[in-house]
């Protein structure tokens, strides 16, 4: 959470900061903030503003600077109300240092108080603020040596970028826990919180490690270990997201656009994935092989959407790999002393890499002995870095809050891990891997025709959008289906939705059933049909308004239910994948016709990276 971009260079810095904030605002939007130096008379000039980035950029509507160096960040609050006075970039008492923070302090009251006895005069409510004070209070005409001590002092996770006016041609920059990346220019450098920010100037980027400091001039960057102060070499990579996958490119929203990204992201990932026949995982080694073949059981930890995405990765694993499979939410996983063993294999997913539980339980694992492999989407993140084995899902960049992309490319993956995983350990025959990886290769088509049928959802969404509780049940590799499809509702609506397994109705939800109540029932062909026409029989024996997702060619679901949307027929592990899509444009024309922020829903932000 927090976006933070910095710039030194030729250019005009306050246009490049303000375009990588607005790469960056899915990160949070509490409020929007900028900082240059001041190239004549080496002041600061300080903009911020409560609020989405759009305030920001209407106070700065006209402002011409001449600055090339300066720091922006955009807010989700931890510490501190969303306000002008919390909003970043933070300044010290002489308005000389400023800062801009992704993170918490975890001890700053009691440097506050330390801070306040010698006199320091606090504007805001924020951990961060204590950061640029203590800088202040070690600075003796050396900033970096001031921003080593203040660091060496702070507790809790942070990144952060410095400036001063003392020092006009640098940016002094420091990463724990969480992301920074530094991008290389040609007499230009940057740092920003994800590439997205940077690709418009540089594809060359330099991935800042735990405890690393970095100061960027126009032509140099400096690299140093916090212990050691000595400087490190560091790999510069190369990012191969284009630009126009970070633009809207004609749709409404990011939402919109990454939804109908899924039938290319399905055949990439196929095309990635589907060599000679066989599932193929560049990342995957002898070694990495060697090791999966002899795993005893998968703990399968994630966060939200990737949470569902585990939950489907379970049927799927013990269905066709045979290994016993647990799926745990991140947050859990960390602190109930799991169960995990050195033969064990712990997969975490994640379209970030940055989702501060997911790194505290691959770090647990670790620790326990486990062998694990992160499936991440974001490129050079903490979590694909500090994983034994990583798969990158390639969905490209996803801008808009509520996951589309990156969990249908979770599901493919999972399915192609899966194949590759029952290979491996003898479960599955040569004719059955030939059999399923032939229908998967009908997966782009059939999602493309999912997507013509968008307009079906109209009728539903029209009838219903003022409700304001929806129930969505399903079974088997459908059951996550409903969770997701409540969970997209939920985010982007802000209408109450509970995902429920068809088969528990009868303990409970069936008492919240009445002629008002919609039910969204996922029932595409697979072993539980029968039971999925029964639930809906009896939710439209108590006169429920019912919208289900069938296959083509069922009768019987759609003799019971007011709408029907049909997805292609496939075999059930692969129906998941493709019937969340409706539940996702469903969600999206409820928040649409509510006249909700479809990107930035309320209190939401893309990357949880405080706990
Ligand atoms: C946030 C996002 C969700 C995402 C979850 C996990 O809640 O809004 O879309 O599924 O974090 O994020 P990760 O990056 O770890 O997949």
């Amino acid at each position: 959470m927090c976006g933070i971009v910095g710039y030194i260079g030729a250019r005009k810095a306050l246009p490049v900061l303000i375009q990588g904030l607005e790469q960056l605002e899915y990160r949070g939007y509490d409020s929007a903030g900028v900082v240059c130096i001041n190239p004549t008379n080496h002041s600061l000039f300080l903009a911020k503003e409560k609020g989405k980035l759009g305030q920001l950029k209407s106070v700065l509507n006209g402002v011409s600077l001449a600055s090339t160096t300066g720091i922006a960040h955009t807010r989700w609050a931890t510490h501190g109300a969303p306000s002008k006075a919390n909003a970043h970039p933070h300044e010290d008492c002489k308005r000389r240092i400023a800062l801009v923070h992704n993170g918490i302090i975890e001890n700053y009251q009691e440097i506050k108080h330390k801070l306040l006895k010698k006199g320091h005069r606090f504007r805001s409510e924020t951990d961060t603020e204590i950061a640029v004070h203590l800088i202040e209070e070690y600075y003796d005409g050396d900033v970096e040596q001031a921003f080593r001590k203040a660091v060496g002092e702070l507790k809790g996770y942070f990144a952060f970028v410095v400036l001063s006016a003392d020092e006009p041609g640098k940016l002094f920059v420091f990463k724990r826990s969480n992301p920074m990346v530094i991008g290389v220019g040609n007499g230009e450098n940057f740092a920003a919180s994800d590439v997205t920010a940077i690709i418009p100037y540089t594809r060359k980027v330099i991935y800042l490690e735990d405890d690393e400091f970095a100061v960027l001039e126009r032509d140099s960057i400096t690299i140093s270990s916090r212990a050691s102060h000595k400087p490190i070499r560091k790999t510069i990579s190369e990012v191969k997201w284009s630009v126009d996958e970070a633009k809207k490119g004609g749709f409404p929203n990011f939402m919109l656009k990454e939804i109908y990204e899924q039938p290319r992201v399905a055949e990439e990932t196929l095309a990635k994935r589907l060599k000679n026949g066989k599932v193929w995982f560049d990342t995957l080694d002898s070694k990495a092989e060697a090791h999966l073949k002899k795993i005893r059981k998968v703990f399968v930890v994630s966060c939200g959407t990737a949470y569902h995405a585990g939950l489907v990765g379970r049927y799927m694993l013990e269905e066709y790999a045979k290994v016993p499979t647990e799926v745990q939410v991140s947050s859990e996983f960390r602190y109930v002393d799991p169960l995990v063993t050195k033969e064990d294999l712990v997969i975490l997913i994640t379209q970030s890499g940055e989702t501060a539980d997911t790194i505290a339980a691959l770090r647990e694992a670790r620790a326990k002995g486990a062998c694990t492999l992160a499936i991440v989407n974001v490129v050079g993140s903490t979590i694909a870095r500090e994983a034994d084995y990583v798969i990158y899902t390639h969905a490209g960049p996803e801008i808009g809050v509520a996951s589309t992309k990156a969990y249908i490319a979770q599901l493919l993956t999972f399915a192609l891990f899966t194949i590759y995983l029952a290979c491996l350990r003898k479960t599955v025959s040569a004719g059955f891997v030939a059999s399923y990886l032939k229908e998967m290769r009908k997966l782009p088509k059939a999602i493309t025709t999912i997507l013509h049928r968008e307009k079906l959802l109209e009728p539903p969404a029209k009838t219903l959008f003022k409700n304001k509780n929806f129930l969505f049940l399903g079974r088997g590799y459908n059951f996550p289906t409903a969770l997701e499809g409540a969970l997209k509702l939920k985010e982007i609506s802000y209408a109450h939705a509970h995902g429920y397994a068809a088969g528990e109705m009868k303990h409970g939800p069936i008492a919240l059933i009445d002629s008002t109540q919609p039910v969204i029932c996922i029932a595409p062909f697979s072993k539980t049909y029968e039971k999925m026409v029964s639930n809906i029989q009896e939710i439209k024996a108590r006169k429920a308004i019912v919208l289900s997702i069938t296959t083509e060619g069922d009768k019987s679901v759609k003799q019971l239910s007011d709408w029907v949307f049909p997805i292609p027929k496939m075999s059930e592990i692969f129906s998941s994948i493709l019937s969340v899509i409706p539940l996702q444009l469903f969600a999206y024309k409820i928040s649409v016709k509510n006249h909700r922020d479809v990107d930035q829903p309320r209190n939401l932000a893309k990357s949880v990276t405080v706990e």
